[in-house]
C-alpha cells in the first residue's frame, strides 16, 4: 500500500505530546535565563521602547506575584480557592457550565426519557444488584421502583413497538419482571406492580431472560494470560499510518468490545465520534496540540465525548472520564486484534481546544471531549517509541508497604 507521507526519507519524528512550555513561577520573578535574556534584549531597544517593555514586565510580574500569593492561600482554604477561581481564573468555567447543563438535561429526561435514559439504566442496574444480594432482602427498591416503571412506560410509549435493537427495554422488562416475582408485596410498590403487569403483556416471554444469572465459571477463559500480555505488548502508540480508508466495519467490531467495558451504574456516558470524511478529519486533527508533526497522516480520528447529562449530581462528574477511558482501552486492544493500530491523543482542558472541537462536532453544552484516538493501519516503515514501562515495584503496593 502506498503512503501519502510527503518526504519518505524524512525520519519520522515523534514530537513531544504537549509542545507547550510548563509555566514556571521562577520566570515571573525574573530568576530564569529566559527572563534575563529578554532584559538584555530590551536594553538594546531605544529608550522609549525599553521603558514600555520594563513597565509591561513590572505589571506582569506584579500580577504573577499576586497570583502566586493567592494560589498559596487558596491551597490552604476552600473559600479562598473558590474565590480565586471565581475572580482570577476561568479555568473551571467550562466544566461548571457543562456540569450544570448536564444536570438540567438529566432533569429534563426524567420527564421525557429517551432510549439510553440514565435513570432507567441506573435503576435497572440497582434492581439487578438487589436481586443478586446474599441474602436477598424480601422487600427492596421501594424508593425507586415506581419511578423506574414510569420511566420504562414512557420510553415504551415513545418507541411504539419493540424491535430487536431494543435490548435495553427488553433488559428493563426482564429485570422488572424478576424483581416483582421476587420481592414481597408492599403497599409502597403496589401501584407500580399493577402498572408493570399491564405493560408486561406487550412482551413475549423471553426463553433466556436478561436477568442476574450464574456465571459459567467452569469454562476456561477464552484467552490465556500469555496471549493477553502478548496483545498488550503488541499495542503501542502508532503515529505513522498507511494512507487509505479505515473500514468502518472494523471500527464497529472494535466498538462491540469497548461496549463490554464496565461503567458506573452501567450508564456508558460517552459516545465515540468517528471522523473519516477528509475535510472534517483534517480540521479535527489540527485541533489537539498533541498531533503536531504527524497529524497530517492520520487516516481516521475518533473523538471520545463524555455526556454529563447522565448525572443528577456533580459528585459523579468524573465518571465520564473513567468510564470512557475503560472503554477506550478495550477499543484499542480490539483494534489490534483486527490488524489496526491507534494512538491516544490528549484533549487539553482549554477554552481554545474545547470551543474548536465543540463547534466542529456541534457538541451539546454538557458534552466534553475526553480524548482523541488516531486509528489506521500502521505504516511498516514508521517507528514506534520504545515506551519502556515502569517495574512492578513502582506500580504496585500491597497494603501499607
Ligand atoms: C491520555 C493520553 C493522552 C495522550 N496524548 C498523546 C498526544 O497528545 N500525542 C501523542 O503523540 N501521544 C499521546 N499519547 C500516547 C502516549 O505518549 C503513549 O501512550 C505513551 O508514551 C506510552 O506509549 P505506548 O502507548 O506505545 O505504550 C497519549 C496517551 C494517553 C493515554
Amino acid at each position: 500500500m502506498s503512503t501519502r507521507r510527503k518526504d519518505a526519507d524524512r525520519p519520522p519524528s515523534i514530537p513531544a505530546e504537549q509542545p507547550q512550555r510548563e509555566p514556571n513561577l521562577a520566570d515571573d520573578v525574573g530568576l530564569t535565563g529566559g527572563t534575563r535574556q529578554s532584559t538584555y534584549a530590551a536594553m538594546r531597544q531605544p529608550r522609549g521602547v525599553a521603558r514600555i517593555l520594563r513597565n509591561l514586565r513590572l505589571i506582569l510580574t506584579g500580577r504573577a506575584g499576586v497570583d502566586r500569593l493567592l494560589m498559596r492561600m487558596g491551597a490552604r482554604s476552600g473559600l479562598v480557592a473558590s474565590a480565586y477561581y471565581l475572580l482570577f481564573s476561568q479555568a473551571f468555567r467550562r466544566e461548571h457550565l457543562a456540569v450544570l447543563s448536564g444536570r438540567v438535561r438529566y432533569s429534563a429526561q426524567v420527564h421525557q426519557p429517551q432510549p439510553g435514559s440514565p435513570l432507567l439504566r441506573r435503576n435497572i442496574h440497582r434492581l439487578e444488584k438487589g436481586l443478586l444480594m446474599v441474602p436477598r432482602r424480601r422487600v427492596f427498591a421501594t424508593d425507586y421502583v415506581s419511578e423506574t416503571v414510569v420511566c420504562f412506560e414512557k420510553i415504551l410509549e415513545s418507541r411504539g413497538f419493540l424491535t430487536e435493537a431494543d435490548t435495553e427495554l427488553r433488559w428493563a422488562h426482564d429485570v422488572l419482571q424478576a424483581y416483582f416475582d421476587a420481592a414481597e408485596r408492599d403497599p409502597r410498590t403496589d401501584t407500580a406492580r399493577i402498572r408493570f403487569q399491564e405493560l408486561a403483556q406487550r412482551f413475549e416471554a423471553n426463553p433466556t431472560p436478561l436477568v442476574p444469572c450464574k456465571r459459567r465459571s467452569q469454562e476456561p477463559p477464552p484467552v490465556t494470560f500469555d496471549r493477553l500480555i502478548a496483545l498488550a505488548r503488541r499495542r503501542r502508540s502508532v503515529r505513522w499510518f498507511v494512507q487509505g480508508p479505515v473500514p468502518r466495519e472494523l471500527i464497529n467490531r472494535a466498538m462491540k468490545v469497548a461496549a463490554q467495558s464496565p461503567s458506573a451504574c452501567n450508564r456508558q456516558p460517552f459516545v465515540f465520534r468517528v471522523l473519516d470524511e477528509e475535510e472534517l478529519l483534517r480540521k479535527a486533527v489540527s485541533i489537539p496540540m498533541g498531533t503536531a508533526g504527524y497529524g497530517h497522516n492520520i487516516p481516521m480520528l475518533i473523538v471520545v465525548v463524555g455526556q454529563l447529562r447522565n448525572y443528577f449530581s456533580e459528585r459523579d462528574r468524573h465518571l465520564i472520564y473513567i468510564d470512557a477511558c475503560l472503554a477506550a482501552m478495550a477499543f484499542a486492544l480490539a483494534l489490534e486484534t483486527l490488524g489496526l493500530s491507534s494512538c491516544f491523543i490528549n484533549c487539553p482542558d482549554t477554552e481554545e481546544f474545547e470551543t474548536s472541537m465543540a463547534e466542529l462536532l456541534t457538541l451539546d453544552s454538557d458534552e466534553r471531549p475526553i480524548m482523541c484516538i488516531a486509528v489506521g493501519y500502521a505504516d511498516p516503515a514508521g517507528l514506534i517509541a520504545n515506551s519502556s514501562k515502569k517495574p512492578l515495584n513502582q506500580l504496585l503496593r500491597y497494603n501499607c508497604e
